[in-house]
């Protein structure tokens, strides 16, 4: 009988991990069951440390989890807005540049003393999205974005995940279009929908001319907001906010 106990209590705790998703701005983390999607706490929010370091980001990853119910012991899936390859991130646009070429599974497997995969912010959104949301059995390439701190994307291609694509920063009149379109640069100049709309609709008729995806999913805590812009772009590609909206990143814990 404790064999069989021991086995079933196994197979619950496997199906239980954390998720969290550290942007520019905000931290988040909940509970997640990876089978079915499901988020199994409240979503916890702690704002980023300013600069972003590596020991800063870390701590505050330790307070979170604390604060996390019967979360002793559980794996760690992290999500986070830079390249990332085998665990070691490869770039930082809107965090510390001490995460280039850190061994970021290494570092938060020594500080929390646990289980630890991170990947690509929008990466993990798209494989969500892919599993659970708006890209769940879609054929083709579908380009999921995520407009926040920075413009994330992942694309989809039959199902499977290419990752690391980094086309939020596209070189758009002059600049890095990310600087213009994602959903800081709305808060920054105080832009009204329509305004913002005009350099959406820029930003992806440029990635649709590029690419001539099947679909765009559009993510991102704004994306709640989906009736305010997408009505408002006119693209041949159909586009659709993504079903996870804010919770893409947590739920894909990999
Ligand atoms: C980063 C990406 C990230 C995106 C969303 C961009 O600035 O380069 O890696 O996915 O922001 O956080």
């Amino acid at each position: 009988w404790c064999r069989h106990f021991d086995i079933g209590l196994r197979r619950i705790m496997a199906r239980r991990a954390i998720g969290i998703d550290i942007g520019g701005t905000g931290i988040k983390g909940a509970l997640v069951d990876v089978k079915s999607g499901k988020l199994l706490s409240e979503r916890l929010r702690y704002e980023t440390p300013k600069g972003g370091t590596p020991k800063a980001i870390a701590n505050t990853l330790k307070d979170l989890i604390a604060n996390l119910p019967k979360s002793e012991g559980l794996p760690v899936g992290i999500c986070f807005p830079a390249v990332v390859k085998n665990g070691v991130t490869k770039s930082a646009a809107n965090v510390s540049n001490d995460w280039i070429d850190l061994d970021a599974d290494r570092l938060f497997e020594k500080e929390l003393k646990r289980t630890v995969h991170v990947l690509n912010d929008a990466d993990a959104a798209g494989l969500a999205e892919a599993k659970f949301g708006a890209a769940k059995n879609v054929k083709g390439l579908v380009v999921v974005t995520t407009l926040g701190t920075g413009i994330g994307t992942a694309l989809i291609y039959n199902g499977k995940l290419i990752p690391n694509a980094e086309l939020g920063h596209l070189e758009i009149d002059g600049v890095d279009y990310e600087s213009k379109a994602a959903f800081s640069a709305k808060e920054r100049e105080e832009l009204t929908w329509e305004q913002w709309a005009k350099r959406l609709q820029k930003y992806y008729g440029r990635l649709e001319a590029l690419l001539t995806p099947d679909l765009f999913i559009v993510g991102g805590g704004v994306s709640k907001e989906h009736e305010m812009f997408l009505p408002l772009l006119k693209l041949k590609t159909k586009i659709v906010p993504a079903t996870n909206r804010n919770s893409a990143g947590i739920l894909e814990i990999g």
